[in-house]
């Protein structure tokens, strides 16, 4: 998709694209040619790291977002034309026993790992056109782990909704997908490293 003019070029939203792994989708995504987005809580990284890929020539813009504000959500897609891409990459961890997990972690952990998606995914899929491209970042851990059973149940969760939208989609030709990836070293998961 390299050399396409401004108009031609599909138009992706990246989740969490300041930190980590939506650092590095975003980045690869504008050298392939797409126009990117990124969402992110950290408005202040995110306005550093376009900066910094605009300067090497990307095509990047972003948003500074809680993406469990779900009004928010909404107007934040639909000021944006059809998305061609959406990567739902944003997440949270925490590292905490079973006995000791709140309801109120458990909330928050759903807000972001899977309500933010939930909403997203919806709002973005009234106005994609056919054949557009959804991909959700889960986690290794949706198997199970020990020390964060509400980030597992979340990703266990996305990687249900995941199969649900997919099916719901498919008939126009969206593909939905999870990618499950492994320790990958982030500041997300520095929690872990260290123990
Ligand atoms: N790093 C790993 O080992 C690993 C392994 C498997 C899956 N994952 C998943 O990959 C994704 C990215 O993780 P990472 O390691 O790059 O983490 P990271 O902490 O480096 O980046 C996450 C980004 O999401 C943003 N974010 C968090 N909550 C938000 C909210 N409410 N609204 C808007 N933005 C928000 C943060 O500001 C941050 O920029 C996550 O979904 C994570 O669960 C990570």
């Amino acid at each position: 998709m390299n050399n396409s003019s401004e108009e031609e070029k599909p138009l992706v939203l990246v989740t969490g694209g300041a930190s980590g792994m939506g650092r590095a989708i975003v980045e690869r995504l504008a050298r392939d040619g797409w126009r990117v987005v990124m969402a992110d809580y950290n408005g202040e990284l995110a306005e550093r790291e376009t900066q910094v890929l605009r300067a090497a020539g990307l095509d990047v813009d972003y948003r500074a977002i809680d993406l469990t504000d779900e009004a928010a959500v909404r107007a934040m897609v639909q000021s944006l034309p059809p998305l061609a891409a959406l990567v739902n990459n944003a997440g949270i961890f925490d590292e905490r026993a079973f006995m000791d997990v709140s309801s109120a972690d458990f909330r928050r952990m759903y807000e972001v790992n899977l309500l933010a998606v939930a909403t997203l995914t919806q709002e973005a899929a009234r106005k994609m056109a056919d054949g557009a491209r959804i991909v959700n970042i889960a986690s290794r851990a949706y198997l199970g782990a020990k020390n964060h059973p509400h980030y597992v149940a979340s990703k266990a969760a996305l990687v249900g909704y995941t199969r649900a939208s997919a099916m719901e989609l498919a008939p126009r030709g969206i593909l939905v997908n999870a990618i499950a990836p492994g320790l990958i070293d982030t500041p997300l998961p520095l929690a872990l490293i260290h123990l």
